[in-house]
């Protein structure tokens, strides 16, 4: 059975451990301290108890900027990015946000692809941003028309 709901603290180290297997964006610490930020909220995608999915948001007024979105390894180009993307919009719509933004690395062709599908558009670009020394491109989608 699908699930998706919030999760707390007390899951940071389940956060970390998918992180770890997928894209490394954070450290155990940086998880852990993601949780305690105001305005931010880590939903998971549960498969028969199991987290396949995580994001990470932060609500600033009428924007939600997404700090994280990933979907374990063996439980990709099933569909279930796409569900948990459009529980994320549904969500956004029901609260009136406007805008949804997100950084993305330059290298990273199948995220594009993914954000290129939902309509996000490229408005800048960081120069060095990722620890490797790549880019990372901004990427925004407008909710209200
Ligand atoms: C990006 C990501 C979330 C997509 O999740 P997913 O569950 O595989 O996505 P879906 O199966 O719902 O696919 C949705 C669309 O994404 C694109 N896509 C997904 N995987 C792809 C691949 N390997 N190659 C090309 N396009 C791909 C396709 O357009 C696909 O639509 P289609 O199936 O109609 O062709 C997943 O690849 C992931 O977790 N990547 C690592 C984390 C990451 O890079 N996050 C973004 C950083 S900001």
């Amino acid at each position: 059975m699908l699930s998706i709901k919030e999760i707390d603290h007390e899951q940071f180290e389940l956060c970390y451990e998918l992180d770890s297997n997928t894209i490394c964006l954070w450290t155990k610490n940086q998880w852990e301290s993601e949780f305690k930020k105001r305005g931010v909220k880590v939903v998971a995608l549960i498969l028969k108890k199991e987290i396949i999915g995580v994001y990470v948001v932060h609500t600033i007024i009428n924007e939600v900027q997404i700090n994280y979105f990933s979907i374990k390894k063996r439980f990709r180009r099933k569909g279930y990015g796409s569900y948990l993307m459009n529980y994320l919009i549904e969500q956004c719509e029901k609260l009136n946000i406007e805008k949804l933004l997100l950084e993305v690395s330059e290298t990273n062709s199948i995220a594009k692809v993914f954000y290129g599908k939902y309509n996000f558009l490229t408005v800048g670009r960081r120069k060095n941003y990722y620890k490797d020394g790549t880019d990372a491109v901004l990427k925004e989608k407008k909710l209200i028309k």
